[in-house]
């Protein structure tokens, strides 16, 4: 079926959107306003975008009452934020910091999770997350009235110990992170468990 997204409501290009590009991983995004409250929040509109600048994207979108969201205004005041990623024993804790609470609230603590310091930024990392990529806002892209696309520059990455099998080569036991990615609807998400491996190819033995 063709859905002709001029013909498309903008609600239902967004269902089209989530319901397709599946799974996505979860930007656990921490980050303070310049008197340094604590904000904590996922987004799965999220992914790397070079290795040589080591660049991540997130889109975030404002509240439907045409508000920022804490995240995006944080990181517009400090240009600082720290991407945690989400393991499947923290889908709860993540769960809790999407609420949408009042921005004095410190939603790590509401979701029983750890701060940790960071090296290079300000905003702490989440000790319950087995990846936590220190970032330095590169650019915010406004995308139209209600969206933007905030790409980060990677300063650090810390990865929990028992996952790295060789730290001088960069080998990560991947399958041990247990990270989670998002599916369809509000509510559904996929474990990374179920892989299966496709070597690649060299051009002659292409069939
Ligand atoms: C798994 C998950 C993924 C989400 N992804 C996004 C996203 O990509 N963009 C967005 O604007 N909101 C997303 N949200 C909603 C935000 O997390 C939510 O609006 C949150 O309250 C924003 O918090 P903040 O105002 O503290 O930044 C997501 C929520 C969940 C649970």
């Amino acid at each position: 079926m063709l859905f002709d997204f001029a013909e498309v409501a903008p609600r239902n290009r967004y269902k089209l959107l989530v319901s397709t590009i599946t799974p996505r991983p979860i930007a656990w995004v921490t980050s303070q306003d310049a008197r340094g409250i604590l904000n904590a929040a996922p987004f799965s509109f999220f992914n790397a975008f070079a290795g040589d600048p080591p660049i991540i994207g997130i889109g975030i979108s404002n509240r439907s009452s045409g508000h920022k969201k804490d995240t995006r205004a944080n990181i517009a005041e400090t240009g600082q934020f720290v991407v945690n990623l989400v393991s499947e024993e923290s889908a709860h804790a993540m769960n809790v910091t999407a609420i949408d609470f009042e921005p004095h609230i410190n939603e790590l603590a509401e979701a029983g999770l750890t701060a940790l310091p960071s090296v290079h930024v300000q905003p702490p990392r989440i000790a319950e997350s087995p990846v936590s990529m220190e970032c330095a806002l590169h650019q915010i892209i406004d995308l139209g009235p209600a969206s933007s696309l905030v790409l980060g520059r990677i300063l650090a990455m810390h990865i929990r110990d028992d996952a790295v099998l060789d730290a001088a080569n960069a080998y990560i036991d991947t399958p041990k992170l247990h990270l989670i990615g998002r599916m369809h609807g509000v509510s559904w998400y996929a474990r990374t468990t179920d892989l299966f491996e496709l070597p690649r190819l060299a051009a002659p033995e292409r069939k």
